[in-house]
């Protein structure tokens, strides 16, 4: 007998490219066999209009606009009804209220679009990490996937890709090779953590 696909929560604040190479790269959510490892089975976000809602409703994914998202009941109420086995942060902007945190520690992972502890933290989100990129004139960018903890960006570290930054790289440039980097990576770190069974302990994997 195989096993039930892993469900994957997603929380989203903007675009949602993310969350589109985890609807590619995952399995698709319908129950017929072969069944998939893993699959989207609600996508949250903090804003109505995000344009990630719009990629999950393309594809029957379940979505919900969060009311309060410093609200941890209403939160962790959207993530048990979704009967979340791990949460995926993928571009969302929010702080994760620490019972949220608490509640599903090593089952909640955020990608970060730079090589982390650098160019991470409060504020650092978006075309700002690439700016700080290029202003501090490293040769190197890259991803990092982590672990959600109590601090921004400070959680155990899953993974890092690195990025070269070329001489004549703007921000978005940059971003958008980081932003493909980004695509491969999420939903291989979903599937190794599924495929481990979603230890109750960091994995770091190379
Ligand atoms: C990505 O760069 C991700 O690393 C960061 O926010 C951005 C989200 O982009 N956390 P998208 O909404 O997935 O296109």
């Amino acid at each position: 007998m195989s096993h039930a696909p892993a469900r994957i929560v997603v929380l989203v604040s903007g675009g949602g490219t993310n969350l589109q190479a985890l609807l590619d790269g995952l399995g698709p959510a319908e129950m017929a066999p072969p069944l998939p490892p893993a699959c989207v089975v609600l996508v949250i976000s903090n804003r109505a209009d995000a344009g990630a809602l719009e990629r999950a409703r393309q594809v029957h994914v379940p979505t919900y606009v969060l009311r309060d998202p410093a609200d941890a009941a209403e939160l962790l109420r959207a993530l048990e009804d979704g009967r979340a086995d791990l949460v995926v942060l993928a571009g969302y902007l929010k702080r994760v209220p620490p019972a949220v945190v608490a509640r599903f520690r090593y089952r909640m992972i955020n990608i970060h679009p730079a090589l982390l502890p650098a160019f991470g933290g409060p504020g650092m989100y978006g075309r700002r990490v690439h700016d700080a990129v290029l202003a501090s004139g490293a040769t190197t960018t890259g991803v990092t996937v982590h672990y959600v903890n109590e601090e921004y960006d400070r959680g155990p570290i899953i993974v890092q890709r690195a990025v070269p930054i070329l001489a004549n790289d703007t921000a978005d440039t940059l971003a958008a090779r980081v932003l493909a980097v980004e695509h491969q990576l999420l939903p291989m770190v979903v599937l190794e953590l599924v495929k481990r069974g979603i230890p109750d302990e960091p994995v770091r994997l190379l």
